[in-house]
């Protein structure tokens, strides 16, 4: 079903082609595409390769010569008793096995470091392309999912890489090689032993085919053990909360045994085609010696040059059987390959138009913000904003009320673009926001998102994550403007303290001061501020209430507000109902209208039949 063109939704996203998140489609690349792509991959090591291939190539030439001595020792030395000859052969022998080892030991140096490079390139390459999708790629790829073709499908290319990929190249070139000098010692034997060739080259097609199907979806069901392994970490205190861990394991269990299904049926397929394909050199082998047994009575042959054949006949398979044990790991990488070039072949649904204009720095950008009939959804069958207008000019605070769910989150997250607008537009000082360079869009924006997210790492590097060129004062400054240096200065190691794996060592509340101080340093024209509901205690509140005040100071502010005073002091309240703007005005404007606002207002802030009390002051 490559292209994904059935499904309820897949009618109603006519004329938005891109937009909505891909089914996903059956993979296979044609496999000469998938190894010009990796050989992309390579381009810059080629000389390394080509020094592994000649490696391989002499060390499997010097190969012809033992079968070749054996055959003098046969049919000369013993006939003839010329035992002189025999040191010149030790020696002989001896030097071509270490000259061949040095060979091979050059080869396996050039082969790993290709590989090693292979997966280092691999995973900078995606790395770097994940980070530039849109969070619409986030959503539709799991975590598990996007780890999974990171780390192993990407170990597995390497596997290969190392696991005999270039000696099989060279042991089929070397076929051709043996073929010749099989013609040369005796060409009726020959030809018995070169028709098993079409019929090798046919079962091992066969079975590759079956393999790399099997290979793919072992991947996919690696991808699902993934997670649910990545889920249940980042879960873990919700499992435990509710005491479903055996819930958890047994949902992993059906994963892991799905994988384990997986595998058995790739293993069924190599335990019959290794062996079948071994049968017919064998049965190859039995022929010649036949024939050639026949031969050597008759006089038309010498045993020595039937001793010499045999060898060389089994070297001549030896790269076949070579490539049977690989095959595998070929096609397992085949597969792989594809998973990892099908995320490198994700395109941002957020891209940057050609000649995008580059909004400038703070000194000519006034901030002026508006939403002009702005129409938006996630998913084709349901509108999340339904013409939704707002005019916000520089220097004026909005703030957006409104019941959970009812698209607060949506509206704001279109000013710095983490979603295109359907139908209307967005703007900043007059210019569509899609019109704009989007490093220039988001140096203008800072945004406090609604969930707080710290990086392993100390309290300094996270608030710098706000401007990475602040100095340690302007940290700190910020630190203090956002009320937060009083907690970081008693934590152990003060700003240089590590605050654990997603700032798992700190409350909610020190969190969202961090996040204040970050967007504090960043110092923006337009602020973004997605409050969490205030479930903070009163003191806290009161500390991030100041800090939310400092950082609104002389900037455009969008602010999701929970907060009395902060929405008292707005200029503007948009009271959010499913998608519509249902209520505008300031604070007393529309306590006065007795509509959505006073509703809201009462049900939140006011202890019914009391005078009204502000939550925080
Ligand atoms: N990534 C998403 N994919 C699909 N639907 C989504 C996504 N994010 C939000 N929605 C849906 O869009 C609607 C609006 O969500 P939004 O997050 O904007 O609400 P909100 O007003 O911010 O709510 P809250 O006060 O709880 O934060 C909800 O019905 C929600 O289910
Ligand atoms: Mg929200």
């Amino acid at each position: 079903m490559r292209g994904g063109g059935f499904g309820p939704g897949a009618m109603m996203r006519g004329g938005i082609p891109g937009v909505w998140a891909q089914e996903k489609r059956d993979l296979t690349t044609p496999v000469p595409v998938l190894l010009r792509r990796l050989g992309a991959v390579l381009e810059d090591r080629k000389p390394i390769i080509w020094r592994a291939l000649l490696a391989v190539a002499l060390a499997s030439a010097l190969q012809m010569v033992p079968p070749y001595m054996t055959r003098i020792i046969v049919d000369e030395v013993i006939p003839r008793e010329s035992r002189n000859l025999l040191p010149l052969i030790l020696v002989a022998l001896a030097l071509v096995h270490a000259f061949r080892y040095g060979l091979l030991y050059i080869s396996r140096v050039a082969i790993a470091s290709v590989s090693q490079h292979l997966v280092y390139a691999m995973a900078r390459v995606l790395f770097e392309h994940i980070q530039r999708l849109s969070l619409r790629f986030f959503e539709k790829q799991g975590t598990g999912e996007i780890i999974s073709r990171a780390t192993s499908d990407i170990n597995i290319l390497q596997q290969a890489m190392q696991g005999g990929v270039i000696q099989s190249a060279v042991g089929l070139l070397s076929m051709v090689a043996y073929a010749i000098v099989l013609l040369a010692l005796d060409w009726k034997l020959a030809l018995i032993v070169l028709t098993s060739v079409p019929l090798l080259v046919v079962a091992s097609h066969v079975t590759s085919e079956m393999l790399r199907v099997r290979y793919i979806k072992v991947q996919e069901r690696m991808s699902g053990v993934n997670a649910v392994l990545a889920e249940n970490i980042t879960g873990v205190r919700v499992a435990k909360a509710f005491a479903r861990e055996s819930e958890q394991s047994a949902r992993f269990t059906d994963r892991n045994r799905a994988n384990r299904d997986a595998n058995m049926s790739t293993a069924t397929v190599q335990a019959i085609s290794g062996p079948l394909i071994q049968q017919v050199g064998v049965i190859c082998t039995g022929l010649v010696l036949w024939v050639g047994a026949v031969r050597v009575g008759e006089g038309t042959m010498t045993i020595g040059t039937l001793v010499a054949f045999v060898s060389y006949m089994v070297t001549f398979f030896a790269p076949i059987e070579d490539l049977i044990r690989v095959n595998a790991t070929i096609q397992q990488a085949l597969a792989s390959a594809e998973r990892v070039f099908e995320f490198l072949d994700e395109r941002p649904d957020i891209a940057e138009k050609p000649g995008a204009f580059d909004l400038g720095g703070d000194d000519t950008v006034h901030g002026h913000v508006r939403l002009e009939d702005v129409w938006f959804r996630y998913v084709p069958d349901k509108a999340v904003l339904r013409g939704v207008s707002i005019d916000a000019p520089p220097g004026t605070v909005v703030a957006v009320v409104g019941q959970t769910g009812s698209g607060k989150t949506s509206l704001v997250n279109l000013i710095p673009r983490f979603y295109d607008v359907e139908r209307g537009r967005v703007t900043i000082d007059g210019r569509d926001v899609r019109d704009l360079t989007i490093a220039s869009l988001r140096a203008t924006i800072a945004v406090v998102l609604q969930e707080t997210f710290l990086f392993s790492g100390t309290i300094r590097e996270n608030i710098r994550y706000g401007r990475l060129d602040a100095t340690d004062e302007e940290v700190e400054q910020a630190a203090r403007e956002a009320h937060a240096d009083g907690f970081i200065l008693a934590l152990p190691g003060g700003f240089d303290g590590s605050i654990g794996e997603a700032g798992v060592m700190l409350s909610r509340g020190q969190r969202q001061r961090l996040a204040l101080a970050r967007a504090i340093l960043r110092d923006p024209r337009i602020l973004v501020l997605d409050e969490a509901t205030s479930d903070v205690d009163t003191e806290t509140e009161i500390l991030i209430q100041r800090a939310l005040e400092r950082v609104m100071r002389g900037r455009t502010v969008f602010v999701i507000a929970h907060r009395l005073s902060t929405i008292r002091s707005a200029d503007l309240i948009c009271v959010m109902s499913d998608g519509v703007i249902v209520e505008r005005g300031t604070h007393d404007e529309l306590l006065a209208r007795a509509g959505a606002y006073r509703q809201l207002y009462e049900a939140q802030f006011q202890t019914v039949g009391s005078a009204p009390t502000p939550v925080a002051v």
